[in-house]
This record gives C-alpha cells, sequence and structure tokens, in this order.
C-alpha cells in the first residue's frame, strides 16, 4: 500500500547542511509556503538567535522552539526548515516526526566546517576552538538526527535537484505546474 501524502515537508539537520537553501527551491517548485523556524523566532522577539542566545541564554531559545513546534500542530502544506539544534529535545522529535516527513540534510564534517566558518553566525560555534566544538556537537547530535529522519539526504553528494525530487517523491508531494 502506498503511504499517505505527508502533511508538511520538515528539514532537519545541522548548521550549514544547506536546509535554508533547499527550503527555499522546495517552496518555489511546490507553490507552498516556507517557514523557517529561525526567523519565525526571529519575527516573534524582535531579536535573531545569536542574540537570544547571548542574552537569554540557550535554554531559552530551545524553549521557544519547542513552543514553535507546538504551536505548528494541526498545519498543513508547509516547508518547515528548522535550526540545527532543534532535535536535541526529545520531545521536539516526536513533535517533527508529528508534523509530516522529516528530511535529514547531511554532509561531512569537513564540508559542513568549510561552509560554517566563513561567518560568525553561529553562537555555539563562537568557543577558542570552533572546530573541536563541531566535532563534538556533530557526534552528539547525529543519533538524534538519524532517530527523526524518514528520509536522509546527503547534500554534499546529491545536487539542489535531485534532493528536490527525492522529498517530494517520498512526500507522495507534486511540483506546481510550470
Ligand atoms: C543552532 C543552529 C542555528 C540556530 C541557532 C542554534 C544549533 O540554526 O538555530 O544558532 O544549535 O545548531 P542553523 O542550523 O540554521 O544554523
Amino acid at each position: 500500500m502506498e503511504a499517505p501524502p505527508a502533511h508538511n515537508l520538515v528539514l532537519v539537520g545541522f548548521m550549514g547542511t544547506g536546509k535554508s537553501s533547499l527550503a527555499r527551491i522546495l517552496a518555489q517548485k511546490t507553490g507552498c509556503p516556507l517557514l523557517d523556524t529561525d526567523a519565525e523566532i526571529e519575527k516573534q522577539c524582535s531579536q535573531p538567535p545569536s542574540e537570544i542566545f547571548r542574552e537569554k541564554g540557550e535554554a531559552h531559545f530551545r524553549d521557544l522552539e519547542t513552543a514553535l513546534l507546538k504551536s505548528l500542530a494541526g498545519k498543513s502544506g508547509l516547508i518547515i526548515s528548522t535550526g540545527g539544534g532543534m532535535v536535541i529535545r526529545e520531545e521536539n522529535r516526536r513533535l517533527l516526526r508529528e508534523l509530516g516527513l522529516v528530511v535529514w540534510l547531511h554532509a561531512e564534517e569537513e564540508v559542513v566546517y568549510n561552509r560554517v566558518s566563513r561567518n560568525n553566525r553561529r553562537p555555539l560555534l563562537q568557543t577558542a576552538n570552533p572546530r573541536a566544538t563541531m566535532r563534538q556537537l556533530f557526534a552528539l547530535r547525529e543519533p538524534w538526527y538519524r532517530e527523526v529522519a524518514h528520509l536522509q539526504i546527503d547534500t554534499g553528494k546529491m545536487s539542489h535537484g535531485k534532493a528536490v525530487s527525492a522529498v517530494l517523491l517520498a512526500a507522495g508531494w507534486e511540483c506546481k505546474p510550470a
């Protein structure tokens, strides 16, 4: 029996794995609205995540992420791009799977480091040794991404075009007519 179409498409993955760019293309191809959890939190708080981390701490940011996921329950037809740490909490992993097809975007650690070290927007990597911090976070989070995902895509190896087709096929969604 074929799987029923997913309610929403949810992208998870470490920072720098291409969630925002792929989400933008998916939104364009399907005509569905894009919801980026970092951008949504920034809109709600009038502060970017890096400032929320600095002024109110990581735990506060994580509470905002959980509250946002809860507020999305029952919604459908959205392309949801999530912050890299969204999978840390077990409750979030459950909420993510309830929202729809969860796609884990991953890439080799080296590829990701080259992407994220180009700017200093990532508060968790503002440490004395960002390379080592990233290696630790990468290893710590991998089992959570693996656990939550219905589908995995290696963005270091697969083109955006192929990734989009794979996601839409797995979700049972179609492109909007050209
Ligand atoms: C975070 C990743 C960021 C943002 C915040 C925390 C993380 O999102 O949510 O800085 O814990 O990995 P991106 O994955 O879009 O960089």
